[in-house]
């Protein structure tokens, strides 16, 4: 058991909180707007077509403009990577975890201003924005603390005359491609997990958060990488994505986002390229269509809490966000008028304000797709609180609940990743559990329940990556819930978890004859 413990969160009912966040949201606003290049082999290189981030709860405030990478530029990144690769190989597992523990110990000082700028940019509440950080600390420390676990390989038996060895090395260059929703805890742990390995890393972060990316950057130049480590290169997925994906140099790729985009990398990853001798290495963390089954036998109210925070948290934006409930009939009515009441009770609003428990969505796109479910959930279900939406000034859908849905109702199997709940009813417990997997993904799920022989049932039964009991289906944290999902979900490569450095090395034997 290696000794670490996750980041404490920030208590906002302490006035010395409330304003170092409000003092953090100033600083933050003291330089929006500014550009940002990119970065590559340490070299700041700024172009004239750029990415332009937005705040999605105040569509008119640009938070910054970051230069957008050509495939040219992406061709001189992996140059340099593949070059930095046969120098930093060779520095010692200890020198490179020391960068992520001085990493996590700057952020961990500015732990408010990082905050402030994911409220500003990804339109995290506070308290949401709160948790990222700290997961992203954790990421850090925990994988800092697992290179040094590793560094000496694993112990292999060794006959009489014989010394066998058995050895973790780096894998090579890798490409990083991080989403939106987690842009500073996934950016961050996926791009450390690769280098504190020894890798040397191209990094593509999501286009509608890429400042975050960029001051991380500073932040692992700050805590002493060397140039050449970590390529900052932005820029459009289909663009440089394909172009990096395809390269006969990249290694591995270590992708998280949605089901379509992953399916498209490790189809093209597949393919063997002119000057490529090696099989790329796919991690892919993809999408989620998670559930809370509630039992007969359970806490109603714990079981409407954990369904509306789950479902309602950071807009229902998270891959492991609950966006069905499958509650068996006897509990049905009871069940569903407490999530309407507490769904009905959440304070929409900018994510600025403390007071909001809901903020926006992301952007333009993610506000049509979610409206346009909504209407598809008017003919699928009864629609009991939510709803309404409006893009004046944010973009701001309302917690939307739909009861009495059909299991293969459209709302009850495809990823919306927006405000939307689907409440389906079962006869019973095992027909609930059917419903839950009666989906191509298999990422989180919870189960409310008093009686142990349905805990156990739900154990060997609900095929989900991450299975809760008696609380809800989000808010893994890293060392202690390792977080990846099944089928469509992904390769179930358990971010935060023991094996996952693993996936970014090759094991090499060595045997020597006395
Ligand atoms: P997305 O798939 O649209 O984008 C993810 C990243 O892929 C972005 O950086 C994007 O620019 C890039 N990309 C797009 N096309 C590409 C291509 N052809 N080649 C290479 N890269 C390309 O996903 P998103 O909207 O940013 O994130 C939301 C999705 O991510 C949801 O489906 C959510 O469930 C999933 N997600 C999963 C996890 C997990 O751990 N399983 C965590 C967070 C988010
Ligand atoms: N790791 C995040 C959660 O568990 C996605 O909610």
């Amino acid at each position: 058991m290696i000794n670490y413990q996750h980041e404490p969160f920030k208590d906002f009912s302490l006035e010395q909180n409330r304003q170092a966040y409000t003092d953090a949201l100033a600083l933050v606003e003291s330089y929006l707007g500014q550009d940002y290049p990119l970065i590559i082999g340490g070299e700041r290189i700024t172009t004239d077509d750029k990415i332009e981030s937005y705040n999605p709860a105040n569509h008119s405030q640009l938070i910054g403009r970051v230069s957008k990478a050509t495939k040219e530029h992406a061709e001189q990144a992996m140059q340099i990577a593949d070059a930095t690769f046969k120098t930093w190989k060779k520095v010692k597992p200890e020198s490179r975890a020391d960068v992520l523990f001085k990493a996590a110990a700057i952020i961990r000082r500015r732990h408010f201003e990082f905050s402030a700028l994911l409220t500003k940019e990804a339109g995290k509440t506070w308290v949401e924005a709160d948790v990222e950080t700290a997961e992203c600390i954790d990421f850090l420390e925990y994988y800092g603390r697992q290179m040094l676990e590793m560094k000496d390989g694993r112990p292999v038996a060794s006959r009489k005359d014989e010394f066998n060895r058995y050895d973790y090395i780096p894998l090579g260059v890798g490409v990083v491609i991080s989403p939106w929703n987690f842009p500073f805890a996934i950016m961050g742990g996926t791009t450390t997990a690769a280098l504190v390995t020894g890798n040397t890393v191209l990094l593509k972060p999501a286009s509608t958060t890429p400042v975050i990316a960029y001051k991380f950057m500073e932040v692992l130049e700050e805590a002493g990488l060397p140039a050449g480590v970590v390529n900052f290169i932005p820029g459009g997925g289909g663009e440089i994505g394909d172009y990096l994906v395809d390269h006969h140099r990249t290694r591995f790729i270590s992708f998280t986002g949605s089901r379509d985009v992953g399916l498209r990398i490790n189809k093209r990853a597949s393919v063997l390229n002119e000057g490529q001798i090696w099989l790329k290495r796919i991690i892919a963390e993809m999408g989620g269509k998670d559930t809370i089954v509630v039992d007969a036998e359970a806490d109603l109210e714990l079981a409407a809490q954990s369904i509306v925070k789950s479902a309602f948290g950071f807009s229902g934006q998270k891959c492991s966000a609950c966006s069905r409930a499958v509650i068996v009939a006897d509990v049905y009515d009871d069940v569903v008028s407490r999530v309407i009441e507490l769904t009905n009770a959440l304070t929409v609003g900018s994510p600025e304000d403390v007071n909001n428990f809901v903020g926006s969505v992301i952007d333009a796109a993610a506000y049509k797709k979610i409206t346009e479910y909504i209407e598809i959930g008017k003919g699928e279900g009864k629609l009991v609180a939510g709803g309404t939406a409006d893009d004046s000034t944010g973009y701001f859908v309302h917690p939307t609940v739909f009861v009495d849905v059909a299991p293969d109702a459209r709302i009850m199997k495809e990823e919306i990743f927006g405000p939307v709940l689907a409440v389906a009813k079962a006869a019973t417990f095992e027909e609930a559990i059917d419903i839950a997997n009666n989906t191509e993904y298999g990422l989180t799920g919870a189960v409310i329940t008093k009686n142990r022989a349905h805990q156990e049932y739900a154990r060997e039964e609900f095929h989900v990556g991450n299975l809760y009991f008696n609380r809800g289906c989000t808010g893994a944290i890293v060392g202690y819930q390792p977080f990846g999902g099944f089928n469509m979900s992904g390769t179930d490569s358990k971010a935060g978890g023991p094996d996952y450095l693993t996936l970014h090395m090759q094991a090499k034997t060595t045997s020597e004859m006395y």
